[in-house]
C-alpha cells in the first residue's frame, strides 16, 4: 500500500497475537456459539438474507425475489412492502409488550424521561398526524437538526410510518452544512429545538436554522421543540413549537405500507469532495440488516437486556443502533443528551450502574478519553450488569482494547470491534461474542452473509498483507445511491476496482487469518469517530477572503484518532495579523461545525507539489506527525518542504 499512515500503522500493529476466545459462561447462554450462521450464509447467501428478512420483520406483502443485482444496483425483497414504524412499535404492542420500555432518556442536567413501547407508539403517531397535518406527504424529505432528545428518534419515526424519508444533520454542524444539507434533499419541512444541553449549558439550535433557512427556499414549516426555554425568535407562519401542534393531534394514524425499496432516508456524509453526499437506504434490507447484526453482535436477548449505544444519532451508528435495530428487536434503550464529563466523569459509569445497562457500544475515542480520566473513575461504580461491549468508527489500537476489556469489562465481556460505514448500513466486519476468538485492535472477520475481500493495487486478491478493503457481493443495507447524483454513486463507490464496492478503507490480513482495518486510503479524515474530508477543510478555509490555498491533513492524534492540520497560503495584499490562524480556525467552525476546527494552521510560502501540481499530502502529514520525509525527488521545488517544516516547528498557531 502507498499510503504512509497505513504503512505505518500496518507495522505498528504487526506484533498483536493475543487472542480471547468466548468465555465459556458467555457461551453457554449465548444466541449463536457455533458457526452454523456462517455455514447457512456460505452455503446459500440469499436463502440466509431471506430466512432473516422473514423471522425479524413483519411484511405486509411477503416478497417474491430475494435480490436483483445489476451492478452496482441491488434490490432487496422484491415485492414486498412493510413499514418500519409498525416493525419498531406497533408489533411489539401488539404482542403484548406495549409496557416494556423502549427508551430510557437521561438529560444532561439529569431529567428523565421513560417511554414505554406503546408510549412510544403514541407519540410517534401523534406527530404522523402533525406532519401530514403540515403537507407532508409519501415521498417527501424532512430535515431533523436536533439535540439527543426523544423527539429525534420520534419525528424519525413518524416519518418512517408516512413514507417520508428523513435527513438528520447533526446538532453539531454549523448553519452553512445545514442549509447546503436541506438544499440538496429539498427538504420541506425542518425540525428543531431552541438548544440541547451541553456540558451544562444550552447549546442552541434555532438561531443556526434560522440563519441556514435564509440560504434555504424549499422548507415550509419549521417545528420546534422547546427543550431549554431559551426563547428564540419564531416566524410567524413558518414556525410552530412542537408542544402546541402536538397538543389536540390524534394517536390514530395507520402506517404507509412501504415498498421494500422506497427510500427510508438520506444520511449526508463526508467525501472525498466538497459537498457532502447523501447516502440513500431504503427500507427493506436496510432493516433486515441492520436488526440481524444488533441482535447477534449484542447477542441480544431482549426479555433481560439493558442496550445502550452511547454515539449521537447525528451519525449512523446512532440511526442504525440508537433507532432502528434495538427498536426492530424490542428491546431496552438508554439513551442521553449530553456529554460524558458533567457533571462529572463516572457519568456514562454512573448510568450504567443505575439503569444496569447489560451492552454497550462506543466509540475507541471516547475509550481513549476514559484511559486519561483513569480507572478509579470507573472503579467508583458496579458495572457487573454489563455483557458485551462493542467499539466503532475507527481502528482501536490494543492499548485502548485490553482497557476497556480490563477496567469496563472486568475481563468478563467479550469485546465486538465493529467495522462498518454510512455506505454500508449496517454492520459488516465483526465479533460474532459466542463465536468468534478476538483479538485486540482487529474487527476479526466478515458477519455471516457479507464477502469481504482485501486486493492489491491491481485488483488481485491478498490473502495475508496489507490492501485495499472491498466488498464483493450485494449486502441487504448497502446504500442505493448518492441522493439526486448517480454517477457519483458509481464513480466513489464501483469504478477503482471492477465488479467490487471499494470502502475507502486501507487493511491487512495477519497470519492467523484477521482483518485489521487500518483507516482512509483517501481524503477522508477520522475525528472523534467523525467522518470528515479534507477538501471540504479546505473549501472552508479558501472561502475565506484572507486565504489563497489551503492544504488539509489529517494527522493522527492520540485521542480523537486523526485531527486536521492546515496548512494556508494567505492572499498576497492581505496583512498578516497574530491572530489570523485563530481566526481561520473559528471560520473552519461557523462554516462546517467545531468537530472541523484544525488543531494548528500553519501559515505557508508555498505548498508542496507535484511537477504535475497535485499537492503532496503525504509530506504534509509526515510535516504534522514530525516523520522524516523519506522521497522526495517527485517534488517540483524541494525547498518548499524545509520553509513549511520550520514554520510548522516554530510559528504554528495553536
Ligand atoms: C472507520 C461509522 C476501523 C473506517 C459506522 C470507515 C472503522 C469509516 C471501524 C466509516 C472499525 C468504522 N475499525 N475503522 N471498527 N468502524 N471505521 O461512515 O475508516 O462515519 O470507512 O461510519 O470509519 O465512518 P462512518
Amino acid at each position: 500500500m502507498s499510503d504512509s499512515q497505513s504503512g505505518a500503522a500496518i507495522e505498528a500493529l504487526g506484533g498483536e497475537t493475543r487472542t480471547f476466545p468466548p468465555p465459556a459462561d458467555f457461551q453457554a447462554q449465548a444466541l449463536v456459539s457455533d458457526r452454523s450462521l456462517y455455514e447457512e450464509a456460505d452455503a446459500d447467501r440469499e436463502a440466509f438474507w431471506a430466512r432473516q428478512a422473514r423471522e425479524l420483520l413483519t411484511w405486509r406483502t411477503d416478497f417474491d425475489t430475494v435480490l436483483e443485482w445489476e451492478l452496482p444496483h441491488a434490490k432487496w425483497f422484491v415485492g414486498g412492502s412493510l413499514n418500519v414504524s409498525e416493525n419498531c412499535l406497533d408489533r411489539h404492542v401488539q404482542a403484548g409488550n406495549g409496557d416494556k420500555v423502549a427508551y430510557h432518556w437521561e438529560g444532561e442536567p439529569g431529567d428523565t424521561r421513560t417511554f414505554t413501547y406503546a408510549e412510544l407508539l403514541d407519540e410517534v403517531s401523534r406527530f404522523a398526524n402533525v406532519l401530514k397535518d403540515l403537507g407532508v406527504a409519501k415521498g417527501d424529505r424532512v430535515c431533523l437538526y436536533m439535540p439527543m432528545i426523544p423527539e429525534l428518534p420520534i419525528a424519525m419515526l413518524a416519518c418512517a410510518r408516512i413514507g417520508a424519508p428523513h435527513s438528520v444533520v447533526f446538532g453539531g454542524f454549523s448553519s452553512n452544512a445545514l442549509a447546503d444539507r436541506i438544499n440538496d434533499a429539498e427538504a420541506k419541512v425542518l425540525i428543531t429545538a431552541d438548544a440541547g444541553y451541553r456540558r451544562g449549558e444550552p447549546s442552541t439550535l434555532k438561531p443556526a436554522a434560522d440563519v441556514a433557512l435564509a440560504d434555504t427556499s424549499s422548507i415550509e414549516h419549521v417545528v420546534v421543540v422547546d427543550r431549554c426555554g431559551t426563547d428564540p425568535e419564531m416566524t410567524e407562519g413558518r414556525d410552530h413549537w412542537w408542544h402546541d401542534l402536538m397538543a389536540d393531534a390524534s394517536t390514530d394514524c395507520p402506517a404507509e405500507a412501504m415498498d421494500s425499496e422506497d427510500l427510508l432516508y438520506l444520511l449526508y456524509t463526508s467525501g472525498t469532495t466538497g459537498m457532502p453526499k447523501g447516502i440513500m437506504h431504503t427500507t427493506g434490507g436496510y432493516l433486515t440488516q441492520v436488526a440481524f447484526t444488533h441482535k447477534y453482535v449484542f447477542d441480544i436477548h431482549p426479555d433481560t437486556d439493558v442496550y445502550w449505544c452511547a454515539a449521537d444519532i447525528g451519525w449512523v451508528t446512532g440511526h442504525s443502533y440508537i433507532v432502528y435495530g434495538p427498536l426492530t428487536n424490542g428491546v431496552t434503550s438508554v439513551m442521553y443528551e449530553g456529554v460524558p464529563n458533567h457533571p462529572g466523569n463516572d457519568r456514562l459509569w454512573d448510568m450504567v450502574e443505575r439503569y444496569g445497562v447489560t451492552k454497550f457500544y462506543t466509540a475507541p475515542t471516547a475509550i481513549r478519553t476514559f484511559m486519561k480520566w483513569g480507572r478509579q473513575e470507573v472503579d467508583r461504580h458496579d458495572l457487573s450488569s454489563l455483557r458485551v461491549l462493542g467499539t466503532v468508527g475507527e481502528p482501536i489500537n490494543p492499548e485502548a482494547w485490553i482497557w476497556y476489556h480490563e477496567v469496563i469489562g472486568a475481563e468478563r465481556c467479550p469485546i465486538v470491534d465493529t467495522w462498518w460505514q454510512t455506505e454500508t448500513g449496517g454492520m459488516m466486519i465483526a465479533p460474532l461474542p459466542g463465536v468468534t476468538t478476538t483479538r485486540p485492535g482487529t474487527a476479526t472477520h466478515a458477519l455471516p452473509g457479507i464477502s469481504a475481500e482485501l486486493v492489491d493495487d491491481e485488483g488481485n486478491p491478498v490473502a495475508e498483507g496489507g490492501g485495499y478493503l472491498t466488498i464483493t457481493e450485494p449486502w441487504p443495507s448497502m446504500l442505493r445511491g448518492i441522493w439526486g447524483d448517480e454517477q457519483r454513486y458509481v464513480d466513489t463507490y464501483w469504478s477503482r476496482f471492477e465488479g467490487r464496492y471499494f470502502a475507502g478503507d486501507g487493511a491487512k490480513i495477519d497470519p492467523d487469518g484477521y482483518l485489521w482495518v487500518l483507516g482512509r486510503v483517501d481524503d477522508v479524515m477520522n475525528v472523534s469517530g467523525h467522518r470528515l474530508s479534507t477538501t471540504e477543510i479546505e473549501s472552508a478555509l479558501v472561502s475565506h477572503p484572507s486565504v489563497a490555498e489551503a492544504a488539509v491533513v489529517g494527522a493522527t492524534d492520540p485521542t480523537t484518532g486523526q485531527i486536521p492540520i492546515a496548512y494556508v497560503i494567505v492572499r498576497g495584499d492581505v496583512e498578516v495579523t497574530d491572530d489570523l490562524g485563530e481566526v481561520l480556525r473559528q471560520h473552519v467552525a461557523q462554516e462546517i461545525g467545531p468537530i472541523a476546527k484544525p488543531r494548528t494552521v500553519v501559515l505557508v510560502p508555498e505548498l508542496p507539489k507535484t511537477r504535475s501540481g497535485k499537492i503532496m499530502r503525504r509530506l504534509l502529514r509526515d510535516v504534522a506527525e514530525g516523520r522524516d520525509l523519506g522521497d522526495t525527488t517527485t517534488l517540483a521545488d524541494a525547498g518548499v518542504v524545509d520553509e513549511i517544516k520550520t514554520r510548522a516547528q516554530g510559528g504554528g498557531d495553536e
